[in-house]
Parts: C-alpha cells; structure tokens; sequence
C-alpha cells in the first residue's frame, strides 16, 4: 500500500545521514591556533617582531548551542605567545558555519598581567575558518582569531 512513500523517506533519511557524515569527515577536529600580542588589542601592531608577546595566558573557546562536545575547551599561551585550542564539533550538515556562528575565542587572563598600564580586561573575538587539511584518514580544520576587542 504505502510502499513507495517509505522508500522513498528511507532513501531520504539515508542520504541526510550520509551528507552528515560526510560533512564531518572534511571537517574532523578544530584547531583554533595564533599568537597573543601583549597590546591593547591582542594584536601584533605595525612591527610584529617588535611587539612583546602575551604568555601563559588562558584561552577559551566556549560555544553556545552545544555544537562542540568539548565546549568550553581550554589552553594556555606558551612562552611564544603562541596557543592552540583544539574543539570536538558535533556531527551537522554545516559544521564549519554553526562552529563559525556558535563559538566565541576569548582570553581570560586580563591583559594588564603582561603589562600593568594595559585594561584590567579580558578579549574576546569572533572565529574564521582557514582550511580544512587531510591527515591520513582524519581531517583537521583550522581556524583563527577575526580580531580581539575588550571585553566589558
Ligand atoms: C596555525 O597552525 C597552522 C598549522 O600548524 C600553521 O600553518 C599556522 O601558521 C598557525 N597560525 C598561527 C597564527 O600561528
Ligand atoms: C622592527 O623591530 C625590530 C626590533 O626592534 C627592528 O630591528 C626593525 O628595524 C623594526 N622594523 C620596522 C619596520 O620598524
Ligand atoms: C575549561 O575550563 C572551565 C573553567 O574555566 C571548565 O569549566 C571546563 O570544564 C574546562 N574544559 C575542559 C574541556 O576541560
């Protein structure tokens, strides 16, 4: 009787599943990565070899919508500036944009502990997506900072 419709929803619902897993194998892991500039902003200024770096700061990507298992994720500066925090994204048709839309890269630690006449405040910036890199048969999607401002 009803046969044709229920092939049909199954091959719908087989093709949704595959188009998710297949969104999650070009994207794989998130690794949120950059170097922390001790300025007002977080960033390298005009000469960037000149610019003193912001160490052993703590950095957070915290998510909203639970789009990331690992959410908050958490990581520290290294004696470079240097930090990477790496997200476990949830399987969705549009991992990249809802990561993209969801998560927010904030440093906690405020900035006036690299420099005592910088805001007693933490940054926050948006994420962008870089590129989406095969490892064997794991991917690794890489994403920066679009740009700190203070936070309030
Ligand atoms: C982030 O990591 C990638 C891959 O290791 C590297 O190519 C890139 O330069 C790093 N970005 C920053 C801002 O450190
Ligand atoms: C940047 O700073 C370095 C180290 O102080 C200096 O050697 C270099 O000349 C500066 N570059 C510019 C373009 O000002
Ligand atoms: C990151 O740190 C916060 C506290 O600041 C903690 O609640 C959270 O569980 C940590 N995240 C992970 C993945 O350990």
């Amino acid at each position: 009787m009803a046969l044709k419709p229920l092939v049909i929803l199954v091959f719908v619902g087989a093709m949704a599943l595959m188009s998710v897993a297949e969104a999650q194998n070009t994207v794989g892991i998130v690794h949120v990565n950059g170097t922390l500039y001790c300025t007002a902003d977080g960033s390298p200024g005009p000469n960037e070899t000149a610019t003193p770096v912001f160490s052993n700061a703590a950095v957070q990507v915290a998510c909203s919508n639970d789009v990331v298992f690992n959410s908050p994720s958490n990581a520290t500066s290294n004696g470079n500036g240097v930090y990477l925090v790496v997200l476990l994204p949830r399987p969705s048709p549009s991992i990249v944009a809802s990561v993209v839309s969801n998560c927010r890269l904030f440093v906690r630690t405020p900035l006036s502990t690299c420099n005592p006449s910088l805001p007693s405040a933490a940054l926050v910036s948006s994420l962008r997506f870089v590129r989406s890199v095969q490892v064997g048969f794991a991917w690794i999607t890489y994403m920066v900072a679009t740009g700190f401002t203070l936070q309030a």
